[in-house]
């Protein structure tokens, strides 16, 4: 870091909002949560995200879904998939999701997320109980058969790297607060499982 830069870094102060992000989310009557989402490519988690999202909607709350390849398109267009670039990636989605539980909305994020270190990172910047992580454990397999991008496949055949379960690691969470596997459960069935899970906590 230059001396411009650590300079001005130690210049800025939290300005401190006058709306709480109690007040916030008593307006929407509603608790905020961050449910985090991860799992291999091709795991479910984006479908997931969304049929729980829209179920949550229905029922009058207020939801964001931070998807790992929407994010990809905007805000962390300038990352690729090295290692270094998947930690930065998760730090932004992560700050962004803070962002928005304090804005008073249950987030919900579906990203890949695979190093563990990361997603503890992510959890820290929560309260214990706003912070659910979601371990979707559709097995490599059943992933690298539906590869509905056909990028199993591609990497496989060498034309993309750092592929998640091929030649870039995935660290299974161990301590999550769910498990769903998408070959096994039902969708309407794992949406129900979360929906109780960010209604009870
Ligand atoms: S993360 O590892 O940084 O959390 P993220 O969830 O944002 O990944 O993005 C993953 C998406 O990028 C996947 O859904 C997939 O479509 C796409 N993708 C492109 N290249 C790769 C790769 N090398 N490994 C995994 N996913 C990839």
């Amino acid at each position: 870091m230059n001396e411009a830069v650590s300079l001005s870094r130690h210049s800025i102060r939290p300005y401190p909002l006058l709306l709480s992000s109690e007040e916030r989310a008593a307006l929407k009557s509603q608790t905020p949560r961050c449910l985090w989402l991860t799992g291999l490519s091709g795991a479910g988690k984006s479908t997931l995200a969304n049929a729980l999202e829209l179920q949550l909607n229905r029922q009058g709350l207020h939801t964001f879904v931070l998807d790992g390849d929407n994010l990809r398109a905007g805000l962390c267009r300038d990352l690729g998939m090295g290692a270094q670039c998947r930690r930065e990636n998760i730090r932004r989605t992560a700050e962004v999701a803070r962002l928005m539980v304090d804005a008073g909305l249950i987030v919900i994020v579906a990203a890949i997320s695979p190093f563990r270190a990361d997603r503890e990172a992510a959890r820290r910047l929560f309260a214990d109980a706003e912070f659910i992580e979601v371990f979707v454990s559709t097995p490599f397999a059943v992933c690298a058969q539906r590869d509905p991008k056909g990028l199993y496949r591609a990497a496989r055949e060498g034309r993309i790297k750092d592929f998640t379960g091929i030649d870039s690691p995935y660290e299974a969470p161990l301590q999550a607060e769910c498990e769903i596997d998408t070959h096994a459960l039902e969708m309407a069935e794992a949406c129900l499982r979360l929906t109780a899970l960010l209604l009870k906590k």
